[in-house]
């Protein structure tokens, strides 16, 4: 792009997440990027904005007079999720940048679609995903020791995330939460967009067949907020993915095993999260071939990587704005500062398949493919159905 001082940024949906972002912007935290313009249909926020930013910052109540202004190079996206990959759209089509926040989309035919119509027709525009926890230094390591082999071929990846624990008075908040119509789910679509990313991103490989069970527990709301799924990688491993948003107190811990070894993420929180890998002295399939002791056991190698509390607290600091992280990668690739996005929108196919698998074969109660017949097609007819069914039939 032209050389030029700093990015301008406009921000569409300043709720919850986009007046962080804003306010992050407004206060200077990307050297590189500044808040010019802000967009949202709701007057409140228009009138936090006007008091916040003042005349500095322009205020828009629709996102295409926005994008029209001339004001901005780059959009972030941060309205409730059926509308990223349509603003995304209209955005690429008036030559602005576009960085979604997460979701993609609820339903990959439409996230396919944007991705394909960027490629084809914007390749110089810069489109982005806001997946910030893969700035995260756990995750970030992690993915570098599958990369580096240290595992080996991987045999399994199991994920309990329990600990998105949202009681009643969330849902009935109202607004588009907790609604077929408003959302496009549940727990996989709103708190587990990140989770299923990784889950996809540290496997490496494509998810080929899935087996869930998806349901409703302890809540007024439409969609699941409890799952259990199984499923098939294209590499010949597999994985479990449990999630909630009902239990406590909840558990986030995920364990990756190959025949090099096993790697556990887990904690809590932030603060107590550690990774830590056992390397077998010998890969574990080699071991099997030639030891001769009756239920012999592999060796593990006295290396293990083991963020303790302390270094995961240094690494914290450092983190800290994991979400302005990702503005300033946006802003630092659009000066050529750097040469890749922490997230490209297009990948974000990859968890959202994996979450319409779920979804789908929970509602079918059969075993299904990502790569079956018709899969997009499928998916979407079903989400229809629920989306009628609301109408006349809503518990929220
Ligand atoms: N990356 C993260 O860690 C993270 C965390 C929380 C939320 N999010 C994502 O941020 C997005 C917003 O979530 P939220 O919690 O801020 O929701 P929110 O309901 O608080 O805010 C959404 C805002 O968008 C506005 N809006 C709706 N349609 C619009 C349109 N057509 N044009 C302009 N504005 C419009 C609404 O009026 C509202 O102010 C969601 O996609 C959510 O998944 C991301």
């Amino acid at each position: 792009m032209a050389k030029q001082n700093k990015i301008r940024y406009g921000i569409i949906g300043i709720g919850k997440q986009g007046s962080r972002y804003a306010g992050q912007l407004f206060a200077g935290m990307d050297k590189n990027g500044v808040l010019t313009a802000v967009c949202d249909i709701a007057e409140d926020r228009r009138a936090w904005a006007t008091q916040k930013f003042g005349d500095k910052v322009k205020v828009f109540d629709n996102y295409e007079a926005l994008l029209d202004s001339k004001l901005v190079d780059v959009v972030l996206i941060d309205t409730p999720h059926y509308a990223h990959p349509v603003i995304a759209k209209t955005a690429l089509d008036k030559d602005v940048n576009v960085l979604c926040d997460k979701p993609a989309g609820v339903y990959t035919k439409a996230v396919r679609e944007v991705a394909q119509y960027a490629k084809e027709n914007k390749p110089n525009l810069k489109f982005g995903l806001l997946y910030n926890q893969r700035t995260s230094k756990i995750y970030k390591a992690a993915k570098a020791l599958i990369d580096a082999g240290e595992l080996g071929n991987l045999k399994r990846i199991v994920w309990i995330i329990t600990n998105w624990y949202r009681p009643q008075a969330y849902y009935s908040q109202g607004g588009w939460r907790g609604t077929w119509a408003g959302e496009g789910g549940g727990v996989l679509i709103n708190q587990d967009p990140h989770q299923l990313d990784l889950f996809t991103w540290l496997a490496g490989s494509k998810i080929t067949s899935v087996n869930a069970i998806a349901r409703t527990v302890g809540r007024q709301i439409n969609v699941e907020n409890d799952v259990t799924a199984t499923c098939t990688f294209e590499n010949g491993a597999t994985g479990v993915f449990i999630t909630s948003t009902h239990e406590a107190p909840g558990t986030n811990r995920l364990e990756i095993s190959g025949d090099g070894g096993k790697m556990v993420i887990s904690g809590s929180n932030d603060f107590n999260m550690k990774l830590e890998f056992t390397k077998l002295e010998t890969l574990e399939p080699e071991f099997s071939k030639t030891n001769t002791v009756f239920m012999g056991k592999p060796k593990s190698s006295k290396k293990t990587v083991k963020f303790m509390p302390h270094e995961v607290l240094k690494g914290l600091l450092a983190d800290k704005g994991q979400h302005i992280n990702v503005i300033r990668n946006f802003s630092n690739v659009m000066l050529d500062k750097e040469d890749k996005l922490v997230g490209n929108y297009e990948e974000g196919l990859n968890g959202l398949t994996f979450s319409n698998a779920i979804h789908l074969s929970a509602w079918l109660g059969r075993t299904v493919s990502p790569q079956e017949d018709g899969f997009e097609d499928t998916y979407y007819e079903e989400l229809q159905k629920r989306i009628e069914e609301e109408k006349t039939n809503s518990v929220k």
